[in-house]
């Protein structure tokens, strides 16, 4: 039997182990308060009080490799858009959110986005914007190197820890239809060796879309499986109204294009289908888009709340927060929506 790891239990070892890491951790310190003055000072101009924080080293999946090093130069050299100005950027987009939003709870949506319940919050009663508010560069990158580079090599770990994948597998179990269902088909959207499904679910048709064929081809609950770069192309190789269910797990982070990709799955959604995108705190981060690694889980759920609002056609998102011991493993969040009957 193979044996399974979490990758972060990989990148631990690589901290240990590593003298390398000395560099990484004084990288991320001098980033941390630099970025942490910065922001502080923007914050404080737009009256928002914002608590500094950066992607904790053991949340970050992969162990600290080369390619990491090379994205922080490039940030702090300034070729790319300076992750300040993202931060920045996203901190004035939620001002936008958050006269509905807050009406509730706290002023400051963004700080206390670490409580529990504030993700659930998230989506409740907000006022969107009229235009999506995102530009392009909150979709840019550390890493914008082709993703078929990233993914070339299979990795046979899970993403997220045990009671977290536990949870996860118990909220579709609680949502899907019944296993063997005539005629139901199920699409796994950035999908791997694994999909969490429920022990022995079956369907007709259950397509794992992905990076990784290995990965692809191990995975026991697919029929069939597309290799596909989505963010080369954003359009889903499948007909209208051709599915019930579409899941993404810990992956809409590194979306560049997710309205396409939203509209996309509102258009082979059969009526009345449903999307459920699932999200941790951990990430690729030098995969995942800038809007992501500068905002925190609430905000996360209104980014992807967003993209359901914006592609049109699907009944107003709603996150759950199915998190299975709160402060003690991985927390684990649903933003899920429906295709609308008229869509
Ligand atoms: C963190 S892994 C999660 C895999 C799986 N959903 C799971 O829960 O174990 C990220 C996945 O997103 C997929 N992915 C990343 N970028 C992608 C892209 N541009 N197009 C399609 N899939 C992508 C990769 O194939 C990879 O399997």
């Amino acid at each position: 039997m193979r044996a399974i790891q979490t990758v972060s239990s990989e990148s631990e070892r690589t901290i240990t182990h590593s003298p390398i890491i000395y560099i990484y951790i004084y990288i991320y310190i001098y980033i941390y308060i630099y970025n942490a003055s910065e922001i502080s000072k923007m914050a404080n101009l737009i009256c928002l009080k914002l608590q500094p924080r950066l992607p904790i080293l053991a949340t970050v999946y992969p162990s600290f490799s080369r390619l990491t090093a090379k994205a922080n130069r490039k940030w702090n050299s300034g070729f790319r858009v300076p992750r300040r100005r993202a931060l920045g950027l996203g901190a004035s987009i939620w001002l936008q959110f958050m006269s509905k939003a807050s009406a509730g709870g706290s002023k400051y949506f963004i700080a206390s986005a670490r409580q529990k319940g504030v993700v659930e919050e998230a989506l409740k009663n907000v006022e969107w914007p009229e235009q999506f508010p995102f530009k392009e560069e909150d979709f840019q990158r550390f890493d914008e190197s082709p993703d078929s580079l990233f993914y070339e090599a299979p990795r046979f770990v899970t993403h997220i820890d045990d009671p977290a994948i536990a949870a996860l597998t118990k909220y579709y179990s609680e949502v899907f239809p019944p296993s063997n269902t005539p005629g139901v088909s199920i699409l796994d959207m950035c999908s791997s060796w694994v999909s969490h499904f429920p022990q022995g679910y079956k369907q007709d048709r259950i397509v794992g879309l992905g990076m990784n064929e290995d990965e692809l081809k191990q995975n026991p609950v697919l029929t069939e499986y597309i290799v596909q770069d989505l963010n080369l192309n954003p359009e889903l190789p499948f007909e209208d109204n051709s599915f019930d269910v579409i899941t993404n797990v810990v992956s809409v982070d590194y979306l560049t294009k997710p309205l396409d990709i939203f509209k996309e799955m509102r258009r082979i959604l059969k009526p009345g289908g449903q999307a459920i995108m699932s999200f941790s705190n951990r990430c690729f981060w030098t995969k995942a888009i800038s809007i992501w690694t500068s905002t925190g889980d609430a905000d996360h759920a209104l980014i992807v709340g967003s993209y359901f609002h914006y592609a049109g056609g699907f009944e107003p998102p709603q996150a759950v927060d199915i998190s299975p011991n709160p402060g003690r493993s991985d927390p684990m969040y649903i933003v899920y929506s429906r295709k609308a009957s008229t869509a």
